[in-house]
């Protein structure tokens, strides 16, 4: 059986590929076949030394993390040229985002693997056109969200904003997740538990600042077993 997850950040370059990468890893080790999407990604670059195609960097993260077999195109179905809100890059390239494309390339991810982890673009309320933001196509999706809150000064704000707006889509809130951003912040511990006390969904791990994503699969492994959608 499937079980899919919506992806989303407190903001941009908070974790949400370093831990999602890590989800699939978990997954994979416990022997199931799992898959990162990238719906939208903002920011090509070249790969190889020969100028070769563009591609998104967290796209080929995932890739790297996914169950073999599934091709760049499939993992990120639109990458946008430059790295900046998506609705502006998509308008610059004059590229209309449909979404119908984007769900159907959801859709078959999920018809051949037991786990699809959603990666979002920024933060849940992302603009992606005149009308719809990145909790629309999370809506589309249907999916339990797990937010990654980058530990850093002003998370807590963002977090809680971030679990309204979750709760005011009808999404399910699977869990959270908590990425260290500032080994040095201040009180680190007490945040956490702010985070604890006012977050409605489960803490599903704590992540250190580490070397590699593989390594932070040992803090969330004890809490995937709750991820019980
Ligand atoms: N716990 C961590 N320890 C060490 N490095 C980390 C950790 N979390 C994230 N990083 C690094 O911080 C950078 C930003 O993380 P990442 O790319 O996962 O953020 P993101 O939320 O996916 O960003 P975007 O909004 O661009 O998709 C990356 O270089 C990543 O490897
Ligand atoms: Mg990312």
């Amino acid at each position: 059986m499937n079980k899919s997850f919506f992806l989303t950040g407190t903001d941009t370059d908070v974790g949400k590929t370093f831990v999602a990468c890590a989800l699939l890893q978990a997954w994979r080790a416990n022997g199931l076949r799992a898959v990162g999407y990238k719906p939208i990604a903002a920011g090509a670059e070249s790969i190889g030394d020969d100028g070769g195609a563009l591609c998104n960097e967290d796209a080929l993260r995932l890739q790297a993390a996914s169950a073999a077999g599934f091709s760049i195109a499939r993992i990120n179905p639109l990458c946008l040229p430059e790295a900046i809100a998506p609705h502006i890059a998509a308008e610059r390239a004059s590229i209309t985002i449909d979404m119908h494309t984007l769900v159907a390339g959801f859709e078959s991810l999920r018809a051949e693997t037991e786990r699809v982890v959603v990666e979002g673009a920024g933060g849940f309320l992302v603009p992606l056109d005149d009308d719809a933001d990145m909790s629309t196509l999370a809506r589309q999706l249907g999916l339990p969200v797990i937010l990654v809150v980058g530990l850093r000064l002003g998370c807590l704000n963002h977090a809680l904003l971030t679990a309204q707006c979750i709760a005011a889509c009808g999404l399910p809130f699977a869990g959270w997740i908590g990425n260290v951003l500032d080994a040095n912040m201040p009180c680190l511990e007490e945040n956490v538990s702010s985070l604890r006390q006012r977050l409605i969904a489960p803490c599903l791990g704590i992540v250190p600042r580490l070397a590699s994503s593989a390594d932070a699969v040992s803090y969330l492994q004890p809490a995937l077993a709750s991820l019980d959608y």
